[in-house]
């Protein structure tokens, strides 16, 4: 059942869910009327990810968009979720670039969205910089398995099955002070064990049903991404066309002129 609670949810919500094993929900959004029909439908957690570099401006994958940008999305989303808890995507690859312009990254994200934390890629090898923005008083979520900022690196979109790389990454972010770690496209088997292991909630993506939340891209889940879409998405709509016949019902009226009619003039 959809936690319909009004007030904001907080860090301390989604400790209490995982051990009450109530699942957390958690779907993209990047403006502000998406924001508030997902807030208004119960959704705990909304993420600003730097996925709009691809859904939103039609990148290729989520290297190009910029800290403005982030900034400029999340504070949209942040100023219509009224309970939702909204995280914003720390982009490629400033989360490198030292402890200290990291932690000043997250924080101008924090203070110019209005946002509740930030997410980070990457575990063991961010723990200093983890520990710095907790320290600051951010609130960080950890994204481990397929890390689609080191994609080059990487060698593609890719199922990551190094059971001990992926859990020394989620124990190093947890110790690190990070409150949820999201696990993306690793064997069910793999984040169940992890999720059982660490005291913080895991979210995960292409990561089975073990994990204590779920998180979609929003247009994948609605039926509106035109290109390709992972195996592990389960779109819910058929938004994208719906659009195409909306438009081509209009077109083809105002083209015989029966739009506008009567009831849709003065
Ligand atoms: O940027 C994003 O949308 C993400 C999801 C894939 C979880 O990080």
């Amino acid at each position: 059942m959809a936690n319909k609670k009004k007030r904001r949810l907080s860090v301390t919500d989604f400790l209490k869910m995982k051990s009450d094993g109530m699942p957390i929900t958690m779907l993209t959004a990047y403006d502000f009327p998406t924001a508030e029909r997902l807030d208004s439908a119960g959704v705990d957690m909304l993420l600003v990810g730097d996925s709009l570099s691809m859904v939103v401006q039609g990148h290729e994958n989520t290297l190009p968009v910029t800290l403005e940008q982030m900034i400029y999305h999340g504070e949209m989303v942040a100023r219509a979720a009224k309970r939702s808890f909204v995280v914003v995507d720390i982009p490629f690859p400033i989360n490198h670039h030292g402890v200290h312009e990291a932690v000043k990254a997250a924080g101008r994200i924090m203070k110019e969205t209005g946002c509740q934390a930030v997410k980070l890629e990457g575990g063991a090898e961010q723990a200093d910089v983890i520990r710095a923005m907790v320290n600051a008083g951010i609130p960080v979520i950890a994204h481990v398995g397929l890390r689609p900022q080191a994609i080059h690196a990487m060698g593609g979109y890719k199922v990551q099955r190094d059971r001990d790389a992926l859990m020394h990454d989620a124990t190093a972010a947890q110790g690190a002070g990070a409150f949820c770690v999201l696990i993306e496209c690793v064997p069910e088997e793999i984040a169940t064990e992890i999720t059982k292991e660490l005291n913080v909630p895991t979210i995960g993506i292409g990561a089975g049903n073990g994990c204590d939340g779920q998180v979609l891209v929003i247009s994948d889940m609605l039926g509106m991404t035109g290109g390709y879409v992972p195996s592990f998405v389960k779109a819910y709509a058929d938004v994208g066309n719906q659009i195409t016949t909306a438009v081509n019902a209009w077109c083809k009226e105002v083209r015989s002129r029966s739009f506008p009619d009567k009831d849709h003039s003065f």
